[in-house]
């Protein structure tokens, strides 16, 4: 595995690939990885010769008072969790790669219709520093496929949506969410729950299949299945974000129109913020 701390080294290594003819998957991610990312990474392997991974904890996509500074840095721990897992390239760069002009740059990637709600209503601007980012990583790894994780849902759409939009000719292919034994989904973050709230996490997804299981059923009042939901999450000692049972392509609301429905949670517990999606046909 060749590692990369700049542009210029990967875009040498990424050109060595090209020359022999080789395809080029691309996983980007943030680190502390987990077998989350770790399933992204293999799908990657299926689908093409090369795998290049970037790990960069993006400044742009947090607030000002989220956890930009205490999200886990494991370099160490990640670099040898990628080589076993066959990866060519790894990408590291410093935030001055990415931002050589500070945070000062001029141009932003917004995708405003899928990403001001749901997550981006919580987390204003959080969704142009993700595709700026994203859109960013493109153009210096140039990949024929891009792997994302379902888990975010809502950023999988965007990112999908900003590929479309743009013309971009990369590929964009999205894998199930990994879960823990008793259905949390992963997440970097679940490394800040104690004990305590740990055991009360997989309740977000719980509270999510019985949803499905509802509308599944003909259950067709979304807002009392809603607020029901809340409430349950409420009782159990999270702080509901929002709960919404959403059309999947648009993540408006279900119309006669839709044909796949997404129940989409966030939720706080204790000082750690919590996302998950289960998704239903409607035919
Ligand atoms: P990060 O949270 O590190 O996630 C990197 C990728 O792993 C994303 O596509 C995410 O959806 C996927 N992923 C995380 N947990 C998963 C799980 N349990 N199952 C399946 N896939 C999972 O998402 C980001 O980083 C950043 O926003 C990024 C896209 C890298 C831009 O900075």
């Amino acid at each position: 595995m060749r590692t990369c701390n700049n542009k210029a080294q990967l875009q040498t290594a990424v050109k060595h690939c090209r020359k022999e003819g080789q395809t080029v998957a691309f996983v980007p991610t943030m680190g502390n990885l987990h077998q989350g990312h770790l399933d992204l990474v293999r799908k990657a392997r299926k689908l093409c010769d090369v795998v290049v991974v970037s790990i960069f904890v993006n400044p742009l996509q947090f607030g000002p008072n989220e956890d930009l500074d205490a999200y886990p840095r494991t370099m160490a721990a990640d670099k040898e969790k990628l080589f076993s897992e066959g990866v060519n390239i790894l990408y590291a760069p410093g935030v001055d790669d990415i931002y050589p002009e500070g945070m000062d740059h001029q141009t932003v990637v917004s995708v405003p219709d899928l990403g001001d709600t749901l997550c981006g209503s919580s987390r204003p601007g959080h969704f142009d520093g993700v595709t700026t980012v994203v859109s960013k990583l493109f153009n210096i790894v140039q990949p024929d496929t891009a792997i994302f994780g379902e888990k975010d849902f809502q950023q999988l759409s965007i990112v999908r949506k900003m590929v479309e939009d743009l013309c971009m000719p990369i590929t964009i292919v999205g894998v199930a969410t990994t879960r823990d034994r008793d259905g949390l989904a992963m997440s970097s973050r679940n490394g800040y729950l104690s004990p305590e709230e740990r055991r009360i996490a997989p309740l977000l997804h719980q509270t999510l299949n019985t949803c499905r299981e509802a509308i599944a059923c003909g259950f067709d009042n979304f807002l009392q299945l809603e607020s029901h939901a809340r409430m349950q999450l409420l009782q159990a000692g999270f702080e509901p974000d929002y709960f919404a049972i959403r059309d999947a392509r648009t993540l408006r609301a279900v119309t006669d129109n839709t044909e796949e429905v997404a129940i989409l949670a966030a939720a706080r517990l204790g000082n750690t913020r919590l996302i998950d999606n289960v998704r239903l046909s409607l035919n």
